[in-house]
């Protein structure tokens, strides 16, 4: 593989390597959250980098803030000794999604669903110029996971079930966020994660949350959730995710490693490590997987970093092993995230008492350096303000609109209910999710679980509804379902309750009796019933389906409703197609060989509406 940077910028890192102390060396390995970093201390410590955890936003939240947040940081690594740019890292996992008024797009689910690298290359494209606008030039995404048991609470950061798919559509974003070069001014790094097979990890298996659900975590004690801990535990919170895969090597190497060796062809130069195991071992002290077949045998020249707090787990109670190990194993900068001054001082020890080597430091180091570099950050740390204005465009808005047309998969549609009929002389629309901007954003919006209502702007499906239904008044909003008319047509929006991670593990996929409850409500009120289901994974639905007339999987489309509604009036086809099986009970949430399906990967209607009308604008 060639290197990445020309003769004379590597000559350029060398230099910087000669002249730098090894507490410079170790601040460039260093990640803080940007609320535990207090004033100075980038300086000081010439931290290598900054990042926002999920919701991690500036007071405001808007997009001028933000950049006034993430400016004042980069100006202070410019103004320590060793003058280094700083490198601010964000999860911009489905758009620039913490940030108030940016555009959401679907999340990965939806986009596996579109089957379209064109799109989602546009889509990391517009997800690029709205994170540089806010001066951020590094993205913890594209996760390019492989979930196998739909119960696992990150499915929906997936875009699909099939290797070739995932690798295609990352490497389409990755495109995107680099736009005409690594160099250029609204480029975004990258980060491919969670390195490698976070989606095979078995049920059971994982340990952040002890038997008796005490949670020993600063992180989890910080997480806000619509519902308890106490009752997400219960429903079996924190039990798929950060385990342990069980999976050969051959399954390892054939499913999951794929996508990473097709996002180093692409030219990444970041890799995330994943909070999981490979049979038993921690992905952050594994040697072998880290350094010698990334590294080696895929030949990445790029930097590892860390999970949150992540390292913190190989050893607890012991945390110089933990930095030892983890160094060693090949992660090069850690995402502390809380105390980074024990981190920096627990490295020093480590290297001084010769437990980690000052070549293994250089060699993190020269890879930090270089990413930095790729990105001209030495001549170039600030990005155009100009670019604000492009937070949450009309030109972004649409690129999601057409996103959210694409991502919808059409699975029953008897007599052809779908499109609807403009000549309908009512609708009902029912279900608290069709008017609910949160829910159809779903996690990773706002703040790291999401939220419901209005958190940032946006057009909820009954908006899109009314707009193009034709005849708005005929579209009657009826939240639980309860009315006393009679409706040719119903439709039900139902939407799971917005999760994050671990926190969106489940023991088993249904609709919950409120669901349940509302569509017996609508049945009975409609001749025809549609259900719209918004959802980060498909729900086990087997009983519930022959009652439907049809039944649309909307996933978690984001700020724009829109789209949604364009489909259902037929202003543009159904195209999407299922990336994920769609199981037939419970027993098949976790995909074996012998898993059954109600729908495989690839099933999607797309009814021939005759004619299709022109798409009418967003006012
Ligand atoms: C942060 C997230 C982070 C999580 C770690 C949360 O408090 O907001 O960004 O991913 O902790 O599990
Ligand atoms: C998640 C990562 C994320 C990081 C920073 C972790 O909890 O696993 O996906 O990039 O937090 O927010």
């Amino acid at each position: 593989m060639t290197h990445p940077l020309s003769e004379e910028n590597r000559a350029l890192i060398e230099r910087l390597l000669g002249e730098m102390t090894l507490g410079e060396k170790i601040g460039q390995m260093t990640q803080a959250e940007k609320n535990s970093v207090r004033r100075g201390d980038v300086a000081r410590l010439g931290l290598g980098s900054v990042l926002s955890g999920g919701g991690g936003s500036p007071k405001p939240n808007t997009p001028e803030a933000w950049r006034e947040m993430v400016t004042g940081f980069i100006r202070e690594s410019l103004a320590s000794p060793v003058g280094i740019p700083l490198l601010y890292g964000v999860d911009a996992v489905h758009g620039h999604n913490n940030v108030v008024g940016a555009t959401i797009f679907p999340h990965n689910i939806g986009l596996g669903a579109t089957r379209d690298p064109d799109l989602v290359r546009r889509i990391g494209r517009a997800t690029a110029l709205e994170v540089a606008a806010t001066n951020v030039r590094w993205d913890f995404a594209p996760a390019v996971s492989l979930p196998q048991d739909l119960r696992w609470g990150r499915t929906y950061e997936g875009y699909s079930q099939d290797p070739a798919l995932v690798s295609d559509l990352a490497v389409a974003y990755i495109e995107g966020l680099r736009g005409e070069g690594w160099d250029s001014p609204t480029s975004v790094l990258p980060s491919v994660k969670h390195y490698v097979a976070d989606g095979a990890t078995a049920f059971g298996t994982s340990t952040r949350v002890n038997r008796l659900g005490v949670t020993l975590d600063h992180t989890l004690a910080l997480a806000r959730t619509g519902e308890g801990m106490r009752s997400l535990l219960n429903q079996g919170a924190w039990q798929i995710d950060q385990g342990d895969s069980p999976i050969d090597e051959a399954t390892l190497r054939s499913v999951h490693l794929p996508p990473y060796r097709a996002a180093i062809e692409a030219g990444v130069l970041n890799v995330m490590a994943s909070y999981s195991s490979w049979q038993g071992l921690k992905m952050h002290a594994h040697r072998s997987l880290l350094t010698d077949v990334l590294k080696g045998e895929l030949g990445f020249q790029g930097f590892v970093v860390s999970d949150w707090e992540a390292i913190d787990q190989l050893h607890p109670g012991d945390y110089a092993s933990c930095v030892a190990d983890a160094v060693n194993a090949g992660v090069d900068m850690v995402m502390v995230p809380f105390d980074y001054e024990r981190f920096i001082h627990t490295l020093r020890a480590e290297v001084e008492a010769g437990r980690v080597s000052g070549a293994r430091i250089d060699d993190a180091v020269r890879r930090i350096l270089t990413a930095k570099v790729a990105l001209g950050l030495f001549e170039r740390p600030s990005t155009d303000e100009a670019l604000l204005s492009l937070v949450g465009c009309p030109e972004h808005r649409a690129v999601a609109r057409e996103a959210v047309r694409k991502s919808l998969v059409l699975l029953k549609n008897e007599g052809n209910v779908l499109p609807l009929s403009p000549d309908l002389p009512a609708l009902l629309v029912a279900g608290e999710a069709a008017d609910d901007l949160g829910a159809q954003c779903g996690g990773w919006t706002i703040t790291w679980m999401g939220g419901h209502g209005p958190t940032t702007p946006g057009t909820t499906i009954l908006e899109g509804l009314r707009r193009q239904f034709g005849h708005p008044a005929r579209v009657h909003y009826v939240p639980n379902g309860e009315t006393s008319s009679r409706y040719p047509v119903g439709l039900a929006v139902l939407a799971e309750e917005p999760y994050a991670e671990g926190m969106g593990d489940r023991r088993e996929l249904r609709l919950s009796p409120k669901h349940l409850a509302l569509l017996a409500r609508v049945r009975q009120q409609c001749d025809r019933l549609v259900v719209v289901l918004l959802s980060g994974r498909p729900l086990v639905i087997t009983e519930q389906v022959p009652d439907w007339d049809a039944f649309v999987a909307a996933w978690l489309p984001g700020t724009e409703g829109d789209g949604v509604a364009e489909v259902l009036c037929g202003a543009a086809p159904f195209t999407g197609r299922l990336g994920f099986d769609w199981p037939l009970s419970q027993a098949d949430v976790a995909r074996t060989a012998t898993s059954q399906n109600l729908w495989k990967i690839g099933a999607g209607l797309t009814p021939v509406s005759g004619e299709i009308p022109p798409l009418s604008p967003t006012p």
